[in-house]
């Protein structure tokens, strides 16, 4: 797959292709080849399970599952400079390198190229336009999802509803297209790919309740990420929404002052509190709860059952991983 991507990758002389080289883990920040950690690749590799799961060949997935996850890198792209976040893959982010106006150019490059790939793909002109509508409309979704994400901080009257109307937007829209994408590109009938998009919807928010556990309690140096970032900005992640539910008046109290905080310290403090509440261990079960609605979803389709569990490994990889 990475193999894949590079080939098809901006030309490493113009400037959006180094950034976007850079961000990848091919280069350093001179543009000179340097291996270092990339991402994971879950969306790709669900849209090519689900194309062989529904009788495709791996090969005519592969300009789907590439935009994919050049979709998936524009975001976090613009998703670092949104959060304020210095540090992806244990590496400086593109912003903090180049600075918030040529990280965005960096992002929409990549949102670009996700599209010119994908419709210079023309010999199954049909498949390709639906790839295409599934992928778009997901990446709308994506943007609403992180408009809600940004206008929840510091809101600690959130509601579970309300994060996970958020999550399913910035998270599970993707991996919905990813499995959508991935039964199009076989050409499956429509009602197959409708329902591989809801399961992977549901594995999304699997995904970001396991994303929002790592980020208080991961590794660093396994998740590339620090671990202060969510609550330095009050985030409205999981085991806040679940701790501050299960808190007395007196705790919703000190978490609301904490909230009301302007400045950006007193983060432990809010660690502190969500420990006290067992926001990590009411988090360790949800994420797994997601992931078997699903795969239950996925099996409802009637597929093999290797392709089920194949699908299930993976689901039980987004709901456990600790990168
Ligand atoms: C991070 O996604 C952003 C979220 C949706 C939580 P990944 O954890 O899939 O990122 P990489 O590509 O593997 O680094
Ligand atoms: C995840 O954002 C969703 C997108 C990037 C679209 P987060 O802000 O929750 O994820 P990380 O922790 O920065 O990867
Ligand atoms: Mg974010
Ligand atoms: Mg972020």
């Amino acid at each position: 797959m990475s193999e894949y991507m590079s080939s098809t990758a901006l030309p490493l002389g113009s400037f959006a292709g180094r950034m976007a080289a850079y961000h990848m883990g091919w280069v350093d920040t001179h543009a000179q080849p340097q291996a270092s950690s990339s991402g994971k690749f879950v969306r790709p590799s669900l849209c090519l399970w689900a194309c062989v799961a529904c009788g495709g060949d791996v090969e005519s997935a592969l300009p789907a599952a590439a935009a994919l996850e050049w979709i998936h890198n524009f975001t976090l792209i613009h998703d670092d400079i949104q959060d304020g976040d210095r540090q992806r893959r244990g590496r400086q982010t593109v912003w903090s390198v180049w600075g918030m106006p040529q990280g965005i150019n960096a992002g929409d490059a990549l949102f670009a190229l996700a599209f010119t790939n994908l419709a210079a793909q023309s010999h199954v002109p049909d498949r390709t336009l639906r790839v295409v509508r599934a992928l778009s409309e997901a990446t709308l979704e994506v943007i609403e999802g992180q408009c809600l994400d940004l206008q929840f901080e510091g809101r600690i009257d959130t509601t579970l509803g309300d994060y996970l109307r958020m999550v399913r937007g910035k998270t599970g829209a993707l991996l919905g297209a990813s499995l959508e994408a991935g039964a199009l590109a076989s050409g499956a009938a429509e009602d197959l790919s409708r329902a591989f998009r809801y399961a992977g919807r549901l594995l999304g928010t699997a995904f970001q309740m396991r994303d929002d556990w790592l980020g208080i309690w991961g590794d660093p140096s396994l998740t590339g990420k620090s671990r202060s970032a969510d609550a330095k900005r009050r985030k409205m992640t999981y085991p806040t929404i679940v701790a501050y539910d299960a808190m007395s008046p007196s705790q919703r109290g000190r978490m609301r002052a904490l909230f009301g905080e302007q400045a950006t310290e007193r983060d432990s403090e809010i660690r502190e509190l969500l420990e006290e509440m067992g926001g990590s261990e009411l988090t360790r079960e949800a994420p797994a709860r997601f992931a078997r609605k699903a795969v239950n979803a996925v099996a409802r389709t009637g597929l093999s059952k290797e392709s089920v569990e194949k699908f299930d490994a993976m689901a039980h990889y987004v709901a456990t991983r600790r990168r």
